[in-house]
């Protein structure tokens, strides 16, 4: 793996995958598999910034990494591990903490809309939660984080957290990048299409676990516009909705976004909704099929659970050394 660039990157076990998840995070982590190192993450501890009953949080945990190897991860080429089994992640967060602005929390969008959902429950987890993201990609030296735009804010202040740390005490962290790619980095709801999907408007959210009826049925249901024109062509501002879709195929069928117009050319929307769910449908069929395999077999996924663990507990904590001794920890 010497000399590939290094990727990290995870998902909450906060609910089920959805097909934002899949067209801004987890496609990208498969396609750019050979090209990069890569460490991907269950992240269990960022979930628990909300509330979470505990039973379903150990049950989502497998489920996810199940659906992590069914989209197509080699856990040959990428570790796959759950956050709370390398602790390293919280002893950096501790460390980056004491290295961030009150200021700078206080900014975080995804903070203030989780702040505002949860208004009886804003715990100082939910606010420090940008830094143990910072400390999650900063323990492996990433140069990229596949992610979906909403993240990129959080990326960004991890580079400035990093960019601070050193400049006090000389290279410490390599300086982490986004990576995605413009069709599936921010996927709308269907039923929203100015808001991104999300798990919170489930009518609009298309699950990677779906049976093929319902993600028919949710893409039927798609809001599109009400412009006069009612052909199939990309423009965000004046279409979202279709523009939505088409980000959709796009990103699911790889054709670009003239050969979409040109095939649905005089065939307006009525067309176009149930080709873009028939598309999703057979992208997802093989994924469902075999998370549902895997999910089956426990005992194979302690096993990659497991040796993911150990294979990042070692790269992790060789940062974490060098971390304490530069701020000036006795070593252990
Ligand atoms: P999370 O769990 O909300 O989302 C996981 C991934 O899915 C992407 N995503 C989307 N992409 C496109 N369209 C959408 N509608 C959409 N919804 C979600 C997200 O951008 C993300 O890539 N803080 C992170 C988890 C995390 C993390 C990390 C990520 C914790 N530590 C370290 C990268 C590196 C989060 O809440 O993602």
């Amino acid at each position: 793996m010497e000399g590939k660039k290094r990727t990290f990157s995870g998902i909450q076990p906060s609910g089920d995958l959805h097909l934002g998840n899949y067209l801004g995070a987890i496609k990208n982590w498969v396609d750019f598999q050979d090209e990069f190192d890569n460490i991907y993450c269950i992240v269990d501890m960022h979930t628990i910034t909300v509330r979470q009953n505990p039973a379903d949080l150990r049950r989502r945990c497998l489920e996810q990494l199940a659906q992590y190897l069914a989209c197509g991860l080699d856990p040959e080429k990428s570790i796959l591990f759950i956050q709370s089994h390398v602790p390293a992640h919280a002893e950096l967060g501790w460390v980056l903490g004491c290295y961030t602005q009150f200021g700078e929390l206080s900014r975080m969008t995804q903070f203030k809309q989780k702040a505002q959902q949860h208004a009886d429950n804003i715990t100082g987890g939910l606010f420090t939660y940008p830094v143990l993201m910072a400390a999650d990609i900063l323990l492996y030296q990433a140069d990229l984080v596949p992610v979906g735009e909403d993240q990129r804010q959080h990326v960004e202040l991890c580079r400035d957290i990093a960019v601070r740390f050193n400049g006090i005490y000389g290279d410490t962290f390599t300086l982490p990048e986004v990576l995605n790619r413009k069709a599936g980095a921010r996927v709308m709801g269907l039923t929203t299409p100015n808001a991104k999907m999300s798990k919170s408007i489930p009518e609009g959210c298309v699950l990677l676990m779906d049976k093929p009826e319902d993600i028919q049925r949710k893409f039927k249901r798609a809001v599109t516009d009400s412009d006069t024109e009612r052909c199939v062509r990309f423009d965000p501002v004046a279409k979202p909705g279709v523009s939505n879709l088409m980000q959709i195929y796009s990103a699911v069928t790889e054709k670009s976004y003239d050969e979409i117009e040109a095939e649905f050319e005089g065939k307006g929307y009525g067309a176009f909704k149930p080709a873009v769910g028939d598309a999703v449908v057979e992208r997802l069929r093989p994924i469902r099929e075999e998370a549902t395999r895997l999910l089956a077999d426990k005992v194979y996924l302690e096993s990659i659970y497991k040796s993911g663990a150990e294979r990042a507990s070692y790269l992790a904590n060789k940062t974490l050394r060098k971390v304490y001794k530069k701020v000036g920890f006795v070593a252990r």
